[in-house]
């Protein structure tokens, strides 16, 4: 490839999230991965929402907690994040000396865009005395204004772990909030903000699945709406649904969280079944579509070229970690 053609891919990598670089279709892109792996020392953290060819090829598959235990012990030099933007910020707060890179800077998080920091700091002045904790799914600069960070596998325990006596605001998800205040009986003061993946599902459309399989398991994630949590056999974060349908004696899973999920759920249990929950349209799928701008393609050139990169200004590093190290640690005493 020529030095021009690779400029001009840098020129508009701002306006695009990628490099939009040519790739050889004959190119073996696993192979060239793999190479690309060995030569940079670099390890590739994937979401269980990305595309099954990516977390074929990747070191880790993870929930949002396991990606960042990863990100925090690597002794990689590079860090390659299939996932969405607010996880390789994440990352790059735990190993701030390392390259951390991400296929298209533009896979970003509608859950993370309900909060925009500014507009979370007038509604937290209103309650001086409270806590404040934010899901993992929020950008770097909620981060500097939240006290402990959580993700779905360790939210109960971060509210358990601040006094009964203490206020607390929880952001930016409204449906894991509510959630959790079932689950721990506490008084959260609740942001306004949703999944748009999590908030499409139908309730009607599940329910004559149900009529259909009536011997189907009903999992969830706690992002769901509270009427579908309602009717959930089981409510859990990604790797806690995985586990739910190995250890369960059930063959067939309704499955109502983002459909790339089912990938695991088909390896680890071949000879179980798994149904994507019908969102509330015309379109068949539940893909959350910033987990699925990562590609292949995208992968191999962000590695090769170690772009897009991300970097966060040391202040925002050393003010936003505060909360994601106290999560660590109250995860790792919990065994999380
Ligand atoms: P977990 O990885 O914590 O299950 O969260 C799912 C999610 O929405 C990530 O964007
Ligand atoms: Fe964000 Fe929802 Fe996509 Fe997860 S599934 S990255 S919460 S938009």
């Amino acid at each position: 490839m020529s030095n021009t053609a690779l400029a001009t891919a840098k020129e508009n990598l701002n306006k695009l999230g990628y490099l939009d670089l040519e790739v050889d279709p004959t190119l073996d892109l696993v192979e060239e991965i793999e190479k690309l792996k060995k030569e940079k020392n670099a390890i590739i953290l994937a979401h269980y929402y990305v595309d099954a060819d990516i977390q074929d090829v990747a070191d880790y598959v993870g929930d949002s907690l396991g990606l960042s235990q990863m990100a925090a012990s690597t002794e990689a030099d590079m860090i390659v994040f299939a996932g969405v933007h607010f996880m390789a910020e994440t990352a790059k707060m735990l190993s701030p000396s390392k390259t951390v890179v991400l296929p298209d800077l533009k896979a970003g998080c509608s859950l993370a865009d309900s909060c925009p920091a500014p507009l979370f700091k007038k509604f937290k002045d209103k309650y001086p005395d409270h806590k404040v904790v934010s899901y993992i799914n929020c950008t770097a600069d909620l981060k500097v204004l939240t006290d402990i960070c959580c993700t779905s596998t360790n939210a109960v325990h971060i509210i358990e772990s601040i006094p009964k006596d203490t206020g607390i605001i929880f952001a930016p998800d409204k449906n894991l909030g509510a959630w959790l205040k079932k689950k721990t009986g506490r008084d959260l003061v609740l942001w306004n903000g949703a999944c748009m993946v999590h908030e499409i599902f139908s309730n009607e459309k599940i329910t004559k699945l149900q009529v259909r399989h009536p011997e189907a398991k009903l999992i969830a994630h706690p992002e769901c709406e509270a009427h579908i949590l309602d009717k959930a056999d089981f409510v859990g974060s990604t790797s806690g649904l995985l586990r739910f349908t190995q250890e369960s004696e059930a063959d067939t899973f309704i499955v109502a969280t983002e459909a790339g999920i089912l990938h695991q759920m088909e390896l680890k249990s071949p000879h179980k079944t798994f149904i994507p929950a019908p969102p509330n349209n015309t379109c068949a799928c539940n893909d959350c579509p910033h987990m699925k701008r990562n590609s292949m393609e995208k992968l191999y050139l962000s590695m090769k070229h170690e772009l897009p990169e991300i970097h966060l200004d040391e202040e925002v590093i050393e003010k936003g970690r505060a909360c994601i190290d106290k999560m660590l640690d109250i995860s790792a005493k919990a065994g999380l």
